[in-house]
């Protein structure tokens, strides 16, 4: 379980996160919606402690991150999660094997000779095949995507964080990551934290749906739920994503 408290995070003099609160509970779909610069990849980058906090609390099946140096204890912590970059972070001069490799070594036991057929097998999920020897270069904006979420799950790990996994997509290869979400948590119980603009998705697929908006989740709750909010930038939120009820 994953338990944010009065989550703060500023760059310089910009307060992008005020006062964040929430419990993801194991097993869980939980989104985080808004418009563009509101923080909410600031938000899963604090969870995994690639940023650091100012305020709040984060805690983690009980050990507590937000504002902890001991990189030991953040290295333990992090083995448990699976990231998905919204850039996509892959290494340009590892092949595909590499690539979606690269963190087992870290975060597994596993022995090297199991690499390939894991990393194939990933692969197969997102819908990739016989690229394993190429290089991020050489692979258009969408397989670079989907490359990259083989690598978030390639050690099947406890948590996913995925920011914008649907991002630069064709529709087709859309519905494929969406189903790969949804498989994760049902097959594996993963627990995920998503971050999109795509409200359509985030309602979709959820368990609960956040609204990130001036630094607080403004509503949160399930989809049925969250479609009913009053709060005037959900709403807005809505009629631009063409979901309004009216
Ligand atoms: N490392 C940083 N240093 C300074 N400012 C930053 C940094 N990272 C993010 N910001 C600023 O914080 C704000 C929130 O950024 P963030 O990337 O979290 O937004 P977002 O909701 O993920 O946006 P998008 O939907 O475009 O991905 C932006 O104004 C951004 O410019
Ligand atoms: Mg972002």
């Amino acid at each position: 379980m994953i338990e944010v408290k009065g989550l703060g995070k500023a760059f310089g003099e910009h307060c992008i996160l005020k006062d964040v609160s929430v419990d993801i509970k194991e097993g869980e779909l939980f989104s985080v919606i808004g418009p563009s610069g509101t923080g909410k990849s600031t938000f899963i980058k604090c969870l995994i402690r690639l940023l650091r906090p100012d305020a709040g609390s984060i805690k983690v099946d009980g050990q507590e991150i937000a504002a902890t140096s001991n990189e030991f204890q953040l290295a333990k912590v992090r083995r448990n999660f699976g990231y998905l970059f919204q850039e996509g972070a892959l290494f340009d001069s590892l092949t595909v094997m590499e690539n979606v490799a690269f963190g087992l070594k870290y975060l597994t036991d596993l022995p090297k000779s199991d690499y390939p057929r894991i990393v194939k097998e990933k692969l197969a999920l997102v819908g990739l095949e016989g690229v394993e020897d190429q290089k991020p270069s050489e692979l258009s904006v969408g397989m670079k995507k989907r490359v990259s979420l083989a690598r978030s799950i390639a050690a099947e790990p406890k948590y996913i964080l995925y920011d914008e996994p649907t991002t630069g997509l064709d529709p087709v290869t859309t519905g494929m990551v969406k189903d790969l979400i949804t498989d994760m948590r049902a097959k594996l119980g993963v627990t995920s934290v998503v971050v999109t603009h795509d409200l359509k998705l985030a309602l979709e697929i959820s368990s609960r749906v956040a609204m990130l908006y001036e630094g607080v989740f403004v509503e949160v709750g399930e989809p049925a739920k969250f479609r009913q909010s009053e709060n005037p930038a959900v709403k807005e939120f809505m009629e631009i994503s063409d979901l309004s009820r009216k």
